[in-house]
C-alpha cells in the first residue's frame, strides 16, 4: 500500500480540466486523486482521504444523488459545481478545513515510493521492458534504486529506432546506472517479418506482435516473477468511464496487454500516480538526461510508421539520416524544446532532380513540426524559413538516394500528426 499522507479525492462529476486542477494543487504540495462520482465510497475511503472536492462544470453540475452518497461520509467537502477555476480556493480548503500541512514532494514520492519496491518485491526479481522513453526509464531509475541488479531491462532494437538510440540507451542505463541490461538485437528479424508490407495498420499489427513475442523470450530467461511497468496516472485516468463500473475498469487495466497466456507476473508501477511532467521530474531528480527526459514523444512502432509503404533497408536508412539531421538542426536552432513534435518522413516517391550537375531520379522526404497540448488536435509550427533550408540543403546533400524536401503544412486535423 502506498503510505501517501493527507489525500485530498478530487469527484469528477464531468469536469473537463480535472487532470490539469488535481496538477496544480498537487504544485501547492498537496496530494492529490481524481475519482468518478460513480466511484463506490468503500473505495474512497481505502485512500484514507482528509476532504472531497466535487468538480463540475457549469453545464453539469454535481448530481443530487451522487451528491448525498459523498456528503453522508462527513468529511471536509468542497462543491465546485460551478467549475474549478480557482486553484487557490481549493488549496485554502485543503490547508484550512481538511487541515493538509502541505508538505507532499516529488523527494518524499521517491523515497516512499523505493520502500514500497522493496517491501513488494523483496529480495525477488524484476524484469522490465525498457523502450527509451521517458516512462520506462524513470520507472527503471526508480526501480533500479530500490532493488539495484535484482532488476533487469531489455532493451529490444527492432531495427526501427532513431539513429544512436541503442547506443544512447546502453550508455545511460549499463554504463551509466550500472543496471543489468538485456539488449537485444531484433532487427533482422523484424524487417524481414515487415518486407512487402505496406499496409499502415498490418506493419504496426507486425511490429507489436513481434516486439511482445521478442520481449516475452527474453523475460522467461530471466525467470522474475514481477514486471515494471511505467504506466502513469492519465493511463488510469483516461480508462475509467465516468459511468459505469469504475472498479472493474481499474482491475482490467491491471492485464498485461498481449503476453502469452501463461506468463503471469505481479505488476510494479511505481509512477502509476504520477502525470507527465511529475515523471519527468522524478526521472531529472534520479539523474537521468535531459536527452532522455525532454525528449519529443515518440510512437511505439516508431520509424516503421514515418516510413511511408513497404520498409526497405536502404530507404529506412535515408530516412534515419534525414530525422537524425532534422533533430540536429533544431536543436541547434534552440528551436527543439519549442515544438511538441518534429520529425523526417520517407516518401516512396521519385521525382526528377539535379546532383552533381546531373540528372537525378530519387525519393522525397518530407519534414513535420507541429505543436500540440494532447496530441488530439495539432498545430503546424511555422519553424524559420533559414532553418528549414538548413536542414533541406543538408539532407539534399548528405542523404544518398533523396534529392527534394518538402514541408507538411497539414493541421489534425484534417491530418494526423504521423502519417501512417
Ligand atoms: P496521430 O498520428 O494519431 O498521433 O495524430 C497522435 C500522437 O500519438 C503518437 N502515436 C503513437 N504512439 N503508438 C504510440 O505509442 C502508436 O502506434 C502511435 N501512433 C501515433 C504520435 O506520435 C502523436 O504524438
Amino acid at each position: 500500500m502506498k503510505q501517501t499522507p493527507e489525500t485530498v479525492i478530487l469527484l469528477n462529476f464531468g469536469c473537463a480540466d480535472i487532470q490539469k486542477f488535481a496538477r496544480a494543487i498537487r504544485d501547492r504540495h498537496i496530494y492529490t486523486m481524481v475519482m468518478p462520482y460513480t466511484v463506490p465510497v468503500e473505495r474512497v475511503l481505502q485512500e484514507k482521504p482528509v476532504g472531497l472536492i466535487l468538480c463540475a462544470d457549469p453545464e453539469t453540475p454535481a448530481r443530487p444523488e451522487a451528491r448525498a452518497k459523498f456528503e453522508a461520509l462527513e468529511l471536509p467537502l468542497l462543491d465546485l459545481s460551478g467549475g474549478v477555476g480557482d486553484v487557490d480556493a481549493a488549496v485554502d480548503f485543503c490547508r484550512n478545513r481538511c487541515g493538509c500541512s502541505g508538505s507532499w514532494t516529488l523527494d518524499k514520492f521517491i523515497d516512499e515510493a523505493v520502500e514500497d519496491i522493496r517491501r513488494q518485491v523483496g529480495a525477488q526479481k524484476v524484469v522490465l521492458g525498457l523502450s527509451g522513453g521517458v516512462d520506462s526509464s524513470v520507472v527503471a531509475a526508480l526501480i533500479h534504486k530500490a532493488i539495484g541488479t535484482n532488476l533487469t531491462c531489455v532493451f529490444v532494437n527492432h531495427g526501427l529506432l532513431r539513429k544512436n538510440e541503442p547506443e544512447m540507451v546502453q550508455e545511460v542505463f549499463a554504463r551509466n546506472f550500472k543496471m543489468n541490461l538485456c539488449y537485444i538485437d531484433a532487427s533482422e528479424r523484424f524487417l524481414s517479418k515487415l518486407k512487402g508490407v505496406a499496409d499502415p495498420e498490418k506493419k504496426r499489427k507486425i511490429i507489436g506482435k513481434e516486439f511482445i513475442e521478442v520481449f516475452a523470450e527474453a523475460a522467461a530467461k530471466i525467470d522474475a516473477p514481477f514486471l515494471g511497468q511505467g504506466t502513469i496516472y492519465p493511463d488510469i485516468l483516461e480508462s475509467i468511464p465516468l459511468d459505469g463500473n469504475p472498479a472493474g475498469v481499474i482491475k482490467s487495466h491491471h492485464n498485461v496487454g498481449g503476453l502469452p497466456e501463461n506468463m503471469k507476473f505481479k505488476l510494479v508501477e511505481p509512477v502509476e500516480r504520477l502525470f507527465k511532467d511529475e515523471v519527468r521530474a522524478v526521472g531529472r531528480m534520479l539523474g537521468l538526461p535531459s536527452e532522455l527526459i525532454d525528449r519529443h514523444p515518440f510512437p511505439g512502432p516508431s520509424l516503421g510508421v514515418r516510413h511511408v509503404g513497404a520498409i526497405e533497408r536502404d530507404t529506412l536508412e535515408m530516412l534515419r539520416e534525414a530525422d537524425a539531421i532534422v533533430t540536429e538542426e533544431l536543436t541547434k536552432a534552440g528551436w527543439y524544446h519549442k515544438t511538441w513534435q518534429t520529425f523526417a518522413i520517407f516518401v516512396p516517391v521519385k521525382t526528377v532532380g539535379i546532383k552533381n550537375q546531373k540528372r537525378s531520379y530519387e525519393y522525397v522526404i518530407a519534414i513535420r513540426s507541429i505543436n500540440s497540448v494532447d496530441a488530439v488536435t495539432a498545430q503546424v509550427v511555422r519553424l524559420p524559413w533559414e532553418l528549414l533550408e538548413t536542414m533541406m540543403e543538408r539532407i539534399v546533400r548528405e542523404v544518398d538516394g533523396v534529392n527534394r524536401v518538402v514541408y507538411d503544412i497539414t493541421a489534425k486535423p484534417p491530418g494526423t500528426i504521423e502519417w501512417e
